[in-house]
């Protein structure tokens, strides 16, 4: 399986961020994660669709835009045009997922459901065929630098079954990423569950040397 790392640029400089995405593409990383928060939806204020326009250029990898934001739907189209090519939201977050989804994809863009630590399979139910990717979170969303909560180690392995179900029955292919706490340490058994895209915030940008970092992340799954 084809694993990528997504680092997550909550972590990152955020006086200088086009140096830092720039930098962490070239140390090896394959999308760049991009956390918004709204002080709403989470106790948290970040970044919007301005900055992601303002990052676009310094690199053609993915960014891969999580929103942790209620409502979603008018956000969809400004992070479209702002060169979003990966879009998730929360179920909880929307009234009306399989019409957020949909405009994901009809604003040109793959679409994802993210699903809390505490957040139950079934809402996967009805829109398997209107994802691209399903995000779980392995800690509570708000925060970079939090520990990984073990029970979604075993969600993983749920997910990535139904995934597997769902290929094998004619479906498309669906991403499962994880997001939270992932860490040189537990990037393997994350992987071994059945993950295969990995975003980490503090575990790369917390270190001098991202190439390093990603390395060692590579040779654990590798192992
Ligand atoms: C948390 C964010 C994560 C976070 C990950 O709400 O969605 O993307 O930045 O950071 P680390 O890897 O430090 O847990
Ligand atoms: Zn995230």
């Amino acid at each position: 399986m084809t694993a990528r790392i997504a680092p997550s640029i909550l972590s990152a400089d955020f006086a200088k961020l086009g140096q830092e995405v720039a930098d962490v593409i070239h140390a090896g990383a394959d999308w760049i994660h991009f956390d918004v928060m709204d002080n709403h939806y989470v106790p948290n204020l970040t970044i919007g669709p301005m900055v992601c326009q303002a990052i676009r250029p310094y690199t053609t990898a993915p960014i891969d835009v999580h929103l942790m934001v209620e409502p979603v739907d008018s956000l969809i189209p400004m992070f479209a045009k702002a060169g979003a090519n990966y879009i998730t939201f929360h179920p909880e977050a929307s009234k009306h997922i399989d019409r957020s989804l949909s405009l994901i994809r009809d604003n040109g863009c793959k679409a994802g459901l993210v699903l809390n630590p505490g957040t139950p399979l079934q809402c996967l139910d009805f829109v398997m065929d209107k994802l691209d990717m399903i995000l779980l979170m392995s800690v509570n969303p708000g925060f970079g630098g939090q520990s990984f909560i073990p029970s979604t180690l075993e969600k993983i392995k749920q997910v990535r079954a139904r995934i597997d179900a769902y290929r094998n029955n004619g479906g498309q292919e669906i991403l499962l990423e994880v997001d939270g706490g992932i860490k040189v340490d537990n990037i393997a058994k994350v992987y071994a569950a059945g993950a295969d895209t990995f975003v980490a915030g503090s575990a790369i940008f917390g270190q001098k040397n991202y190439a390093e970092v990603i390395q060692q992340m590579r040779s654990e799954i590798a192992k």
